[in-house]
């Protein structure tokens, strides 16, 4: 399994710093969560604030939009060059053109439900998609408590991609700590927030590895 460590806990002015720690850390991703203030109620960093906080970066980028006006968005991070852009199932109707414009940018897509919304909503989108990533919690801050109902969800991704021969990969973003986690064996890539960065950032990798 791997982790992608998410820095939506850490304080504007450090930003820069937990970056470059994360880069001397086997962080396998870091998680860039993106709010717009509309389809979550908090706003946060915008692309110029983090363009300027990532010149060093050398580790691959997760960024995972919860946002309303999904292109705006995908033209702004996709200069980042991350490995995916996730967006959610909920903000918008077009999901298949949405998934095609983000593969146009040769960027993996992923799709992401909240709590509230079943496996079996998205199931005509999977054959499509690069990750499907289910938020255990619900989305818009860091530091929450995991929701267990979402490991049937991960059951259910896992199940149906067995059945389908589809090649997704499966994500688990919200309330990761060493303990949570156990029950998220079925996914390919954790989402850990508030777990690593405020404790030592490697110490917590190795539990999480463990
Ligand atoms: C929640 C975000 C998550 C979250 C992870 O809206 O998408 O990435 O901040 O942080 P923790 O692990 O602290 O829940
Ligand atoms: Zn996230």
């Amino acid at each position: 399994m791997k982790i992608s460590t998410s820095i939506l806990s850490v304080e504007n002015d450090y930003i820069k710093n937990a970056i470059d720690k994360l880069n001397n850390t086997d962080t396998d991703y870091i998680h860039l969560d993106i709010m717009d203030g509309i389809f979550v109620p908090n706003e946060n960093w915008s692309y110029e604030f983090l363009k300027e906080r990532l010149v060093d970066n050398k580790k691959p980028l997760d960024v995972h939009l919860m946002v309303s006006d999904v292109k705006k968005y995908i033209d702004l991070f996709s200069n980042f060059n991350p490995v995916f852009i996730t967006f959610h199932y909920e903000a918008i109707s077009e999901v298949g053109s949405v998934t095609n414009y983000i593969k146009s940018k040769n960027i993996k897509v992923g799709l992401a439900i909240k709590p509230a919304t079943d496996v079996s909503e998205i199931v005509d989108y999977l054959p499509y998609v690069d990750l499907a990533l289910v938020m255990s919690v619900e989305p818009g801050k860091g530091g929450q408590t995991f929701i267990e109902n979402s490991v049937n969800k991960i059951e259910d991704l896992y199940k149906i991609r067995e059945n389908q021969g589809y090649n997704y990969l499966i994500e688990v973003d919200g309330g990761i700590n060493s303990e949570t986690i156990k029950g998220c064996s079925k996914v390919d890539i954790a989402v850990a927030g508030k777990y690593v960065t405020s404790n030592d950032y490697q110490d917590a990798l190795n539990n999480l590895k463990k």
